[in-house]
């Protein structure tokens, strides 16, 4: 499987507290690739990193081989690489539809409008709500916006930061369901959770980190089994 992202000896700093020190990771083809660790680990700041929205102190971040860390986020996203991020961040004055094409502002190709009705056949509530303020959503709802926001990018490598934060176990069952339903139709997926027994549980491979730092690696099932992750991360004895 060769490797659509490769983040190597990435360290980001916030002034001088360095909140990622020095991680390196993959991501091949076809894969999804969960970053599992508890409040502060630094997950999000690796996903702002990758996207371009934080630059890192040192390191390298290679996108299908090219370097990402001099490249403007809008540019990043044009490359093929989206970020749904922590909290959603929808607009909540906007449509629903608004938000979602929103997602397409990189795109001058004629495929949009056929990506607009794939969104919608992923989460057809979507398409029934299309013109209703997106901050009526629920969370759940919201989440929805905010994946299929998202995949109006059409990306090759979909980044998802706590998608099922704050939702019933339903929600989250359909969210998860929704990443597997991705990952068939091609999108490469790296998946950031909390929620280490949903996410690793979907992951061809998995990383745990602690801050800042990798401290265990595997694939989904290796690092379920393992019982530091039991111990650490599902709350078991
Ligand atoms: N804008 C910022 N300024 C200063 N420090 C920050 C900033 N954003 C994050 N940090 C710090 O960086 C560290 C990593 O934060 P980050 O948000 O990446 O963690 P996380 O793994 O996403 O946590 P959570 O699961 O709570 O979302 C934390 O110690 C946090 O306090
Ligand atoms: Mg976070």
């Amino acid at each position: 499987m060769s490797d659509i992202l490769e983040v190597k000896d990435l360290v980001v700093s916030y002034g001088k507290i360095k909140a990622v020190k020095g991680i390196s990771f993959t991501v091949g083809e076809g894969e999804v690739v969960s970053l599992i660790g508890t409040n502060g680990a630094g997950k999000t700041t690796t996903l702002r990193t990758i996207s371009g929205l934080l630059r890192p102190t040192s390191g390298s971040i290679r996108f299908r081989g090219q370097d990402l860390t001099k490249v403007a986020p809008h540019d990043i996203v044009s490359l093929g690489l989206a970020h749904s991020p922590e909290g959603r961040r929808i607009f909540p004055k906007l449509s629903v539809e608004e938000n979602l094409m929103l997602g397409a502002f990189s795109r001058k190709d004629k495929g949009i409008r056929a990506d607009l009705d794939a969104a919608f056949e992923l989460f057809p509530i979507l398409q029934e709500r299309r013109a209703q303020p997106a901050g009526t959503f629920s969370g759940g709802e919201q989440q929805m916006l905010a994946m299929g926001r998202a995949m109006m990018s059409k990306p090759q490598l979909l980044m998802l930061d706590e998608p099922s934060m704050g939702l019933s176990p339903l929600m989250m069952k359909r969210i998860m369901t929704t990443v597997t339903t991705l990952q068939e139709q091609g999108t490469t997926i790296l998946l950031v959770e909390q929620n280490a027994q949903a996410a690793l549980k979907r992951a061809t491979k998995g990383y745990v980190l602690e801050v800042g730092t990798i401290v265990l690696s595997g694939t989904g099932s290796e690092l379920l089994a393992s019982d530091d992750v039991r111990k650490a991360y599902l709350g078991e004895d």
